[in-house]
């Protein structure tokens, strides 16, 4: 059986956990590196979008993968792009945002689907509303899920953490000392202002959203919500950083 590790590279431990855990499940591990025009809205991040191939093929292959196919665009999309929708939830937070971005997503990795037929494939819990929105895209392709890989701070491992200057570096932490110290808040309302009030101490972050949502609607949790999850997203040095993290542990 093949499982497929999507990537867009400059690849990191987090995508090497993705790739040990396809290896886990299989002898037949693509990875696939492309960096998508179609899910980027903003062209100065796609030019800026970090691209070391030799290194990607390395730290691939140390973790697992049989097959590193880093394919042209042509290949994935050869004629006229017949873009496919992401829905609803696309639309919401980083859909909000980002307009087409999930739409491109969609779009690719059915492509990535057609091209390699694999039976499963893994995706970082990191972009977790990705992960939702590939999951509600109905394929056969078995859809796996993994935790998210975190520097010795808790920053979430990202390819745009490498933009960050040393102190946009330190203040990066804020998101992840926000979501730590929310997540046994005895209420939603209270682990919102926990939320709000610490992204609040840090200047050099801009925030986009930063919400409590129900995992599986994304609609606004409530106390009673069984599966509550923050996910915040914002700006530092221009550089956009997301993360969540489930909540409600402490009740
Ligand atoms: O998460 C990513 O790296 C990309 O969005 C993906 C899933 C490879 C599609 O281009």
């Amino acid at each position: 059986m093949t499982v497929l590790v999507p990537t867009m590279g400059a690849l990191h431990k987090g995508h090497q956990a993705l790739i040990k855990r396809a290896r886990s499940m299989s002898k037949e591990v693509v990875v696939s590196i492309f960096v998508n025009p179609l899910q980027f809205e903003n062209t100065d991040d796609l030019r800026n979008y970090p691209r070391s191939p030799e290194r990607d093929i390395q730290l691939a292959t140390l973790a697992g993968a049989t097959e590193v196919w880093m394919p042209e665009y042509e290949e994935i999309y050869p004629a006229e792009i017949k873009k496919l929708s992401a829905g609803p939830l696309g639309a919401l937070y980083e859909g909000q945002s980002r307009p087409d971005h999930f739409d491109g997503v969609v779009t690719v990795v059915n492509r990535l689907f057609e091209i390699v037929k694999p039976e499963s494939a893994v995706f970082g819990e990191k972009d977790f509303q990705q992960l939702a929105i590939i999951k509600a895209m109905k394929s056969k392709v078995e859809i796996i899920g993994v935790p998210t890989v975190r520097e010795f701070d808790g920053l979430a491992l990202s390819s745009r953490n490498v933009r960050l200057s040393e102190q946009g570096r330190v203040s990066a932490n804020v998101i992840q000392r926000a979501l730590a110290a929310a997540h046994l808040a005895p209420s939603v309302v209270i682990a919102q202002e926990i939320i709000d009030s610490t992204l609040a101490t840090e200047t050099g972050f801009k925030k986009d959203y930063a919400a409590i949502i129900d995992e599986d609607s994304f609609e606004i949790a409530r106390d009673e919500t069984r599966n509550k999850r923050a996910i915040i997203a914002g700006w530092i040095d221009g550089v956009r950083l997301i993360d969540n993290m489930k909540m409600g542990e402490g009740r």
